[in-house]
């Protein structure tokens, strides 16, 4: 579909926010989702994911913050070039990272972001305020600088109107470059010192803001920013006891050198699709991931980074077997219900079904 930018909003130096114009319920999207946008730049077609900011119940248009990205191709494309009434041609908006408060067994919701992590969370934020009024929700936002802080106005605003049901504290490498930090070396006997020369935020200081929330650790927590910040969160969550994480990572942690098609793939096999209620066949052969062999056969199933990072290509398979390059953007339940994702998919059966 082509979508119309209606407003363009700069939130920092290097970010902006586009809304477009959307028919109230035209495209329904769940808090957590994200868009898929699809540029031609030099004759290519590109396509990158951009989580939504916005929430269904509160903004009359449906918007993404793009932050810049040094020397990337799209960031700085939609930044620099896209303007008031230009159309872009956008997917339906996608994605496993979503607020599921059905599923949550504590009111409390924590939510960790970084940068332009900050896109889902705000969706989320504004979803669980004004549609469960018994949530309440506290986030930690780790950026370098007061002046790289996104939506502060808007989450600022938030705080204020719901007091008692958002709690946002802001951790910012500036006002701790040069702190010290104490690591507790063999059960605690003995410490050693040392400078926090860029001021990342350490487990330590993690656990201590966390702490500050007072939440049990049966708490949701949602975990969205670059991956030096989300290792650090993650090992933190672990160590407290938190359980029930969900990580939306807007880089791959696959490399060229780290693509490997599984072993177990085999040569050829008859992949049967079943999506939106239609059935479609296609063979993959030697070494094609289940995407390319439908791409190859004019087969359009929904995608965008085909790096096994953003699950736009999740399908949940129903006979035969998948083996994965990576399975690290889905849960541990996706898994257990037999969740896929087509992109980094080989089969390793002759039939293999999936619905997505
Ligand atoms: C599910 C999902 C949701 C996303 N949501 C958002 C969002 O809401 N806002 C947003 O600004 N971005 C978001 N991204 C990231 C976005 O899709 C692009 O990857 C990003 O804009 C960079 O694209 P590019 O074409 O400018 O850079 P490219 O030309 O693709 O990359 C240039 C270089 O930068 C590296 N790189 C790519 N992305 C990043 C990054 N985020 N941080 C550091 N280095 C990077 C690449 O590995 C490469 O080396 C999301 C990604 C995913 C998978
Ligand atoms: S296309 Fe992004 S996970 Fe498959």
């Amino acid at each position: 579909m082509e979508l119309e930018v209606v407003n363009i909003e700069a939130l920092t130096e290097d970010c902006k926010a586009f809304y477009f114009a959307v028919p109230k319920g035209k495209i329904p999207f769940k808090a957590g989702q994200f868009l898929t946008f699809v540029l031609k730049i030099n004759q290519e077609e590109i396509r990158r994911s951009y989580s939504i900011c916005t929430a269904e119940e509160t903004d009359p248009f449906i918007g993404v913050a793009v932050k810049r990205v040094k020397g990337g191709l799209v960031s700085n494309y939609l930044n620099d070039h896209i303007n008031i009434g230009d159309k872009l041609k956008i997917e339906a908006p996608a994605g496993q990272f979503v607020y599921e408060p059905d599923k949550e067994v504590t009111p409390e919701v924590l939510l960790i972001a970084g940068g332009s992590g900050i896109t889902p969370m705000l969706s989320i934020i504004k979803t669980a305020l004004y549609q469960h009024p018994t949530k309440r929700l506290s986030l930690l936002y780790v950026n370098r600088s007061e002046a790289d802080i996104i939506f502060y106005k808007a989450l600022k605003q938030l705080e204020h109107q719901f007091p008692d049901r958002l709690k946002i504290v802001h951790y910012l490498n500036e006002a701790h470059k040069g702190s010290v930090i104490v690591e507790k070396k063999l059960f605690g006997l003995f410490n050693s010192k040392s400078f926090n020369k860029d001021g990342f935020i350490t487990t330590a200081k993690a656990q201590e803001i966390i702490t500050s929330f007072s939440l049990s650790n049966q708490t949701p927590v949602y975990l969205c920013g670059p991956i030096g910040l989300m290792n650090i969160m993650e090992e933190s969550l672990q160590h407290m006891g938190f359980q029930q994480l969900r990580k939306e990572h807007f880089v791959s942690n696959l490399t060229p050198s780290n693509v490997k098609v599984p072993s177990n793939a085999i040569g050829k096999a008859t992949i049967t699709v079943r999506l939106n209620g239609k059935k479609q066949q296609f063979d993959v052969l030697k070494g094609q991931s289940i995407l390319e062999g439908a791409v190859l056969s004019g087969i359009d199933l929904p995608h965008s980074c085909k790096q096994g990072n953003c699950t736009a290509c999740y399908g949940v398979c129903t006979s035969g077997d998948v083996a994965m390059i990576t399975d690290e953007a889905l849960t541990d339940e996706e898994l257990a219900e037999g969740g896929i994702l087509a992109c980094v998919g080989y089969p390793t059966t002759k039939k293999v079904s999936i619905k997505l």
